[in-house]
């Protein structure tokens, strides 16, 4: 078949011919894209490039390393949404990354995380308060109806205060809880 018999629309086999190429590339191209997706969500491919951050170890060492559950919170369940548009629109931010990557001077240093951290920590607390805490709610599911009996009486009672208010007016999660992964830096 020659390529101009490809393009015939009137040639019956070449409109099968583009279709199953077409289904054959959308079916690689859907697996190889959730593969990328995959491969760029793990705590490894974030610390590919904040390697020499302490931002893992602080997971570690908070109530969210496993130390009294077991459970050990990864990266990108708090910081990468589970819906898939999103998760996309949030990747392409990620990746503006790269550029800050190549240009910030000492960047994947210590130095460099503790002098802008109170920066970076604003910057990341604005994603939680976009989507109202959706990472954290996700698991902490029972925060504010249906109360576990066996969370402390105080906290109980500040959910169940902040939740009476009208939607708008209410706080959410990391306005009262900073801090839970890393520490929050004062001032
Ligand atoms: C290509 C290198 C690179 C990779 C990979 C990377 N980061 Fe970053 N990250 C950076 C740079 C550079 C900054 C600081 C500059 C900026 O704000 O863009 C940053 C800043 C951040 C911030 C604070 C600023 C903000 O906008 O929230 C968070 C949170 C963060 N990264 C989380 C992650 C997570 C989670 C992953 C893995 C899914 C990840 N990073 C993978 C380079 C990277
Ligand atoms: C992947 C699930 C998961 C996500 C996402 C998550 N948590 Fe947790 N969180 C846990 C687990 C598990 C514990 C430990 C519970 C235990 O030991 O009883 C915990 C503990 C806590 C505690 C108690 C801390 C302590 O010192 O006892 C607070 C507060 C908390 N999380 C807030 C948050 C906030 C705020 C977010 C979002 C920024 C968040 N969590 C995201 C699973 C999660
Ligand atoms: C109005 C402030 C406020 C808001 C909003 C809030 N909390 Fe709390 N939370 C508290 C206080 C105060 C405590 C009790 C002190 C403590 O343990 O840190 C608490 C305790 C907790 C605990 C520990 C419970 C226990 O018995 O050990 C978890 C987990 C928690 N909050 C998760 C969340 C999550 C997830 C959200 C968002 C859905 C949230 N909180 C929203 C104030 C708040
Ligand atoms: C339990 C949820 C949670 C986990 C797990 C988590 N983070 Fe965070 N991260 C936060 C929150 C919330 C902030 C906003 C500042 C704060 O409250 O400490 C933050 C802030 C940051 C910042 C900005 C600088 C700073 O220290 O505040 C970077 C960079 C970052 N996270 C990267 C990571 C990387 C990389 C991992 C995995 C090794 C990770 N985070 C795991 C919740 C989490």
């Amino acid at each position: 078949m020659n390529f101009r018999g490809l393009l015939k629309p009137s040639a019956k086999y070449s409109i099968l011919a583009l279709l199953s190429i077409g289904i054959a590339v959308g079916v690689v191209g859907y697996f190889v894209t959730q593969q990328t997706l995959h491969a760029t969500s793990t705590d490894d491919f974030c610390m590919t490039c904040h390697s020499n951050h302490s931002l893992k170890d602080e997971v570690l060492a908070s109530a969210h390393g496993g130390g009294r559950s077991g459970v050990v919170v990864q990266c990108q369940d708090c910081h990468l949404p589970h819906n898939p548009v999103e998760y996309l629109v949030k990747k392409i931010i990620v990746s503006k990354d790269l550029i800050g990557y190549m240009t910030i001077d000492g960047f994947n240093t210590q130095e460099w995380l503790d002098a802008n951290r109170k920066e970076q920590a604003d910057l990341a607390l604005e994603y939680f308060r976009a989507n109202d805490s959706a990472n954290c709610q996700h698991c902490h599911s029972r925060i504010y109806e249906d109360q576990p009996e066996t969370m402390k009486k105080m906290a109980q009672r500040m959910h169940a205060r902040n939740f009476e208010k009208a939607p708008e007016d209410r706080k959410t999660c990391v306005d009262c809880h900073k801090g839970v992964a890393h520490p929050y830096p004062k001032g």
